[in-house]
């Protein structure tokens, strides 16, 4: 167990000043910090052709992976970038979609009062439909609207549709979309003043099915974070008011939700055109000990990656947004997830009492929740034929009564001494010459890039390693006018390249996921780096490892134990000074 300073915290009901004393974890010092004259060198996207230099603002949306291109979304634009191009200075996109609002819309999107720069068009779905189309939604100054293009040449296919309930209104709303089994699940809010949140599918054959309209206990107030297809299910992540929340004040939950892909709604009588299959479970990201504490608010997660062999999600979470800052990375394995799905119910008797466990046996038969023609319900053909008692039971609880526990019930990493929050990450669960590490890249508001090699498992790694710091945000390139350009949005890893692109709002920088070079030929601070993409070479240089290279070089990820090795006075660039930006909040006096 790490050693744990007291202080407090204050408690983030704004109705009550409420003081808790609470152990936050030490954080770990890196072992490498990057700085940024150091990172100034790694090339940046800014979305604005070479030599303009009006402020043109890239306003980063999205960028996604199609068939080897990296697109970028932003405001009015998709940028098309090669990952299988070098760049020097500057990342060249070699093509560029431009859909703009039209004049009507923009005249339509500032009589409702929004101002000039809200009546772009936000790109804020972009999703490929199949090998020859991609469907793009926009906010279209606050009138979403959605188009298919041609992948092959970026043109228009076909007309352009609705993008209500597919796509938000405003570029500040988040939202996810995917294509499973042809049609679109999507999850955003489906009008111009962001209360009707919705979890919503369409195209494809059969109505379209959604959320109930304005009820709480299905959504509340979400973020939508990612959406996965897997097995029978797709499976939303989000963070939302907690209904369940007994204590004073609003608190934010983090969720993972499941529905069945082949619901079709309910009967004419219950849930006609509603999910059948909607059910919610919060997720435990929480520290351990004597008076533990939760981080509840997700930030951002993974897609569904092998850990361990074991299907699962890794995302990062902080503390509620009003109270101090304090991030930490938790991992869950769909399996743990199944079982939470398996589990007891949650159930409020009466609208101020507390919530409780749904008793198992008095459960209507077949189990609420389940997908017609699986399992608890294989005697039913479709959603449609099941008893009106299942139905009637699963619109009014949603919720699961236990919560998902973390990957080992505690976080693979936290930090908490620092006055940013962390809010995106990436993960290579196949580092090193044996790909058997996991690093993950966790970016911030701060512009500081984390590299972490996670402790993913019992049999390795005392604890989890940070590896490096990284001041990545180019302030002589990117526009920065506030603390929240310098916000990391978005991280894309390709390990093809060996680069993550990190995103910010007015730019995009490429970095690589190593700097073997900076140790040079000091073997002491290259084993001591404990980086498992780099290795002391036999021919007298710290270089990266490809993977599938098992001999002719010196590493020890585990250790980094350098006891038998003289120091290298010289042979180094690497800046050893730790950076430590120690922020405490309170006199200890004070306990
Ligand atoms: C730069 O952009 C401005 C405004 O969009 C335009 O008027 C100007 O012609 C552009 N200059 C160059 C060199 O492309
Ligand atoms: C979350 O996990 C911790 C650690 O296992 C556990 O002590 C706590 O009761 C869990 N909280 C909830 C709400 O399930
Ligand atoms: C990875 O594989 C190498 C070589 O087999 C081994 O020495 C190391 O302990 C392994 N590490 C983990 C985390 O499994
Ligand atoms: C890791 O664990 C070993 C054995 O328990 C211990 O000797 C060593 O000091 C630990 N290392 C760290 C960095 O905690």
């Amino acid at each position: 167990m790490r050693p744990r300073v007291h202080f407090l915290l204050g408690l983030f009901s704004l109705m009550t000043p409420l003081l808790w004393a609470i152990s936050f974890p030490e954080d770990d010092v890196p072992i490498e910090t990057v700085d940024y004259h150091f990172s100034k060198q790694y090339p940046v996207f800014r979305g604005r052709p070479t030599g303009n230099e009006s402020l043109h603002r890239l306003d980063f949306q999205l960028m996604t992976k199609i068939q080897d291109t990296l697109f970028i979304a932003g405001r009015d634009q998709v940028y098309l970038v090669s990952l299988r191009e070098t760049y020097r200075n500057e990342i060249i996109p070699y093509r560029k979609l431009t859909w703009r609002s039209g004049q009507a819309d923009r005249e339509t999107c500032a009589m409702k009062g929004k101002r000039r720069e809200e009546c772009h068009n936000f790109i804020k779905v972009l999703v490929p439909r199949n090998e020859d189309l991609v469907f793009i939604c926009g906010t279209n100054g606050f009138n979403p609207m959605c188009r298919y293009y041609r992948l092959d040449n970026l043109e228009f296919d076909g007309e352009e549709i609705s993008g209500l309930a597919r796509c938000p209104f405003d570029a500040k709303q988040t939202n996810v979309a995917l294509f499973a089994d042809g049609k679109l699940y999507s999850a955003t809010v489906a009008d111009f003043l962001a209360s009707d949140a919705v979890i919503y599918r369409s195209m494809g054959d059969g109505s379209a099915l959604r959320t109930i309209k304005y009820d709480s206990k299905w959504l509340k107030e979400p973020h939508f974070l990612h959406a996965v297809d897997y097995g029978n299910y797709v499976y939303f992540f989000f963070r939302e008011i907690a209904m369940e929340h007994n204590n004073l004040g609003k608190a934010v939950y983090s969720r993972v939700a499941r529905i069945c892909k082949n619901d079709v709604g309910g009967s004419q009588r219950v849930l006609e055109k509603h999910w059948t299959s909607f059910m919610k479970a919060r997720l435990n990201c929480s520290v351990p000990g004597e008076s533990f504490f939760y981080f509840d608010v997700l930030q951002s997660i993974t897609d569904i990656i092998d850990i361990n062999g074991m299907p699962s999600v890794a995302g990062v979470f902080t503390t509620q947004m009003n109270s101090i800052p304090g991030s930490a990375l938790c991992a869950f394995t769909m399996a743990d997830i199944e079982k939470v799905f398996q589990g007891r119910f949650k159930e409020q008797k009466t609208p101020d009492s507390v919530w409780t466990a749904f008793p198992e046996d008095r459960l209507p038969r077949p189990r609420p929740g389940s997908c017609a023609g699986h399992g608890p319900a294989e005697a039913y053909k479709t959603s449609i034929d099941f008893p009106d008692e299942t139905l009637l039971f699963i619109k009014s609880h949603p919720l699961m009564d236990s919560s998902v526990p973390s990957v080992r019930d505690e976080p693979w990493f936290t930090k908490t001494r620092v006055r940013y929050r962390l809010t995106a990450l990436a993960v290579d669960n196949s580092a090193g010459p044996h790909q058997n590490y996991t690093v993950v890249f966790i970016g911030s508001e701060a512009g500081v890039l984390l590299k972490v090699l996670a402790k993913t498992s019992v049999f390795s790694l005392n604890e989890s390693v940070l590896l490096e710091e990284i001041d990545v945000f180019n302030r002589a390139k990117c526009i920065s006018n506030s603390e929240d350009d310098r916000r990391i949005l978005s991280l894309h890893l390709d390990k093809e390249t060996h680069s993550l692109f990190v995103a910010f709002s007015s730019c995009v920088v490429r970095v690589p996921l190593s700097r073997c070079e900076r140790h040079s030929s000091c073997q002491k601070s290259c084993i001591a780096s404990r980086d498992p993409y780099c290795a002391w070479m036999a021919r007298g240089s710290c270089e990266r490892v490809q993977p599938g290279v098992h001999v002719g070089y010196e590493q020890d990820v585990e250790y980094g134990n350098t006891a038998r090795l003289g120091d290298c006075q010289g042979k180094t660039n690497v800046a050893m000074l730790p950076l430590t930006l120690f922020w405490f909040y309170t006199d200890l006096s004070f306990l």
